[in-house]
């Protein structure tokens, strides 16, 4: 049985391509690690869970697909289960980009190693790329995904350095205004209709946190709406 992969896996399967090894830390269900090993599209992987349970699941898979040589099942938090090099991608997909953050932070010798980070934060992307820039990361590859109605924004990343020219990179990516990606506005307008929430649940409360929040959703909005208007002409 081959896997077939989600959009949003899919692209973070070939972010990942081109190297021999990789760790897929909080793998779950397993998919992407069966996937890439599966299809030779690398030739060695860590499937990695925090959690008993998932890990299990992939442990199923894993085992139906007989790729148990090639793919080894980790227990552990975040890059704990790693050797510094050990493998040439780690891949930390699904999780939010606060967690992400404190797993990198948690682990600097596994992550500072001159090797490929693959990112896919569920929120939180800004933090994470601020965190990425003030730590001696370069992003160097960013993309986007869609299911439904939700935009997936993908990371790569490696040790270096880069300087963000706009504020509004952290939230849209990395250079995003060279990238152009052609699901760019359709994140915008995710972006700007997750804001909208927030100002209609804020708007009519009157706490000081409550203000500024609306204030923020705001102006944010007004600035998605001026990017979209520049992307659109
Ligand atoms: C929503 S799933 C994402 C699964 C898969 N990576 C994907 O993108 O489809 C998140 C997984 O991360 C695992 N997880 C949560 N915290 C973790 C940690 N500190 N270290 C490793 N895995 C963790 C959870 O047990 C869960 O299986």
């Amino acid at each position: 049985m081959k896997i077939k992969l989600s959009p949003r896996l899919e692209v973070i399967a070939s972010c990942v391509a081109g190297v021999k090894s990789m760790a897929d830390i909080g793998t779950d269900h397993g998919y992407l690690p069966v996937y890439l090993v599966g299809n030779n599209l690398v030739s060695r992987a860590i499937a990695s869970d925090t959690n008993q349970q998932p890990l299990k699941k992939a442990e199923i898979i894993i085992s139906e697909q007989q790729l148990e040589k090639q793919i080894e099942t980790r227990l552990g938090s975040g890059l704990s289960v790693l050797k510094p090099g050990e493998v040439d991608a780690v891949v930390m997909a699904g999780m939010g980009g606060l967690l992400i953050r404190d797993l990198l932070e948690a682990q600097p010798d596994v992550a500072r190693q001159k090797k490929k980070l693959v990112l896919q934060p569920m929120n939180n992307q800004a933090v994470l790329r601020k965190y990425l820039a003030a730590s001696g990361f370069r992003i160097i590859r960013e993309e986007l995904a869609r299911e439904g109605d939700r935009v997936y924004e993908i990371i790569v990343a490696e040790p270096g350095t880069m300087t963000f020219t706009n504020p509004l990179e952290y939230e849209l990516g990395f250079e995003f205004y060279l990238y152009k990606h052609p699901l760019l506005i359709a994140l915008i307008e995710r972006k700007i209709f997750l804001e909208q929430q927030i100002v209609r649940s804020t708007r009519a409360k009157t706490t000081v946190v409550a203000a500024k929040q609306f204030q923020e959703s705001s102006l944010f909005i007004e600035k998605l709406n001026e990017v979209k208007r520049c992307l659109s002409n």
